[in-house]
């Protein structure tokens, strides 16, 4: 096992009425922006419950933040927090209104122009204004975890950064908020958190033994209650396993120790920002033929996914590639759609494109073994038309 340090500050609060406490975990007397997406929370009764809670804190509301936050809107909220000494930051929403708050916070206090964040992926160590979330949905783990993505929408790129200082303080997880979602999103959550174990899990055989139980125990709670927390989002029980797995596919646990790779995510995100497709369906383009182009160096652990996960028996290489199928069956039965031209007609140039990106950028070698080069990211991004 590789070394590794573990260090994760967010006070996890999970169950139906947690947000009774929210008043106790705000900083006594402090000035609030609640931070929201496009509405959602008014329609389900969620913003109501949270200034229900905060009653006698005094509240500034910034509504808008879009899926895929905008750093051009993000950089609106930074202004007002300026304006109005605000001294903590309510998010309540998915992983866009989360991420974007991560941003607000790094950027208030950052000395020089925020975009840089962005563009050089400054690791945010201090100075993070100090914020909390109410999650409305699971799937990213960004509730737990101190990452975030921002587009620019300007130049139609889509960026991650982080850092120590980014994790939220708190974070009140009510799996009750999922029956409000569209059937689409929460698709869209269980195959993110699907890719999030598989971004960390498959790689190469390693020694952390339970590292590898704990990804394959998230990977099979997701299969078995995939399909059913779609058709059944008011039953709790399936609602808050589903809210914990996605937390526990990105909080920072299953990386510990072993090497990781997360292109999958990196090609992903450039579908985003050119086509606009939802970060978990481009996540079911790109992962399934990224196994298939790199399958030499997956192969093993393919197989092992393979067996222990789908009970598959045959010789080892057999069984690897019969893994990669029933991967894309689940994405399929989790209503993905998995080839690029299923979302666009305008896919041709795409492999293109992304590889010149990638080089400016100097993403040259990527992957737990440095060796998706330009050439393969070409390879499984024409794999996917
Ligand atoms: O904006 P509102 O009106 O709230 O509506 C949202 C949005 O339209 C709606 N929604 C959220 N909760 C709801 C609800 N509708 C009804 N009832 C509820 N309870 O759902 C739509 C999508 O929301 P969004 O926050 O965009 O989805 P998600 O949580 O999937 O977040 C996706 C973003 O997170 C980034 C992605 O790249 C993308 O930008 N990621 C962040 C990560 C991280 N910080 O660790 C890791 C991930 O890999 C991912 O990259
Ligand atoms: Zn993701």
């Amino acid at each position: 096992m590789l070394n590794f340090e573990l260090y994760n500050p967010t006070n996890y609060i999970f169950g139906k009425g947690q947000m009774e406490k929210l008043s106790t975990l705000v900083p006594k007397g402090a000035k609030i922006l609640l931070a929201y997406g496009g509405g959602s929370i008014f329609k389900n009764g969620v913003h109501k419950q949270v200034t229900d809670n905060l009653k006698g804190f005094e509240i500034v509301e910034f509504g808008g933040i879009e899926p895929n936050p905008h750093f051009e809107t993000l950089m609106k909220a930074v202004e007002i927090i300026k304006e109005k000494k605000i001294d903590f930051i309510l998010a309540v929403g998915g992983g866009s209104v989360i991420d974007g708050v991560k941003f607000i916070s790094a950027a208030v206090n950052f000395d020089g122009n925020p975009i840089e964040l962005l563009q050089k992926r400054i690791l945010v160590k201090e100075n993070a204004m100090p914020f909390g979330t109410v999650l409305t949905l699971p799937a990213t783990g960004s509730e737990m975890n101190s990452g975030a993505v921002v587009t620019i929408a300007a130049t139609q790129e889509k960026l991650s950064f982080g850092g120590s200082a980014l994790f939220p303080k708190f974070s009140i997880c009510d799996p009750t908020v999922i029956s409000s979602l569209p059937k689409r999103q929460i698709e869209n959550g269980v195959v993110d958190a699907f890719t999030h174990v598989m971004e960390q899990y498959l790689t190469y055989p390693h020694d952390a033994y339970l590292q590898d139980r704990i990804a394959e125990g998230i990977l099979q709670t997701l299969i078995e209650i995939g399909p059913k927390v779609v058709a059944n989002p008011d039953d709790y029980k399936l609602a808050s396993n589903f809210m914990w797995c996605c937390t526990m596919a990105l909080n920072g646990l299953l990386n510990k120790g072993v090497p990781t790779d997360w292109a999958t995510h990196m090609i992903g995100h450039e579908l985003t920002a050119l086509y606009g497709i939802d970060h978990a369906r481009t996540l079911a383009i790109i992962g399934p033929h990224l196994y298939d182009v790199m399958f030499e160096t997956k192969k093993e652990k393919l197989a092992q996914y393979g067996k222990r996960i789908f009970n598959l028996t045959g010789s080892d290489d057999e069984v690897a590639k019969e893994a990669i199928n029933k991967s894309v069956e689940f994405f399929h039965l989790m209503g993905m759609d998995t080839k690029l031209s299923d979302y666009t007609e305008e896919y041709q140039n795409t492999a293109d494109f992304i590889v010149e990106r990638f080089e400016k950028r100097g993403w040259k070698a990527l992957g737990e073994k440095q060796n998706i080069t330009l050439e393969k990211v070409k390879k499984i991004v024409e794999a996917s038309y």
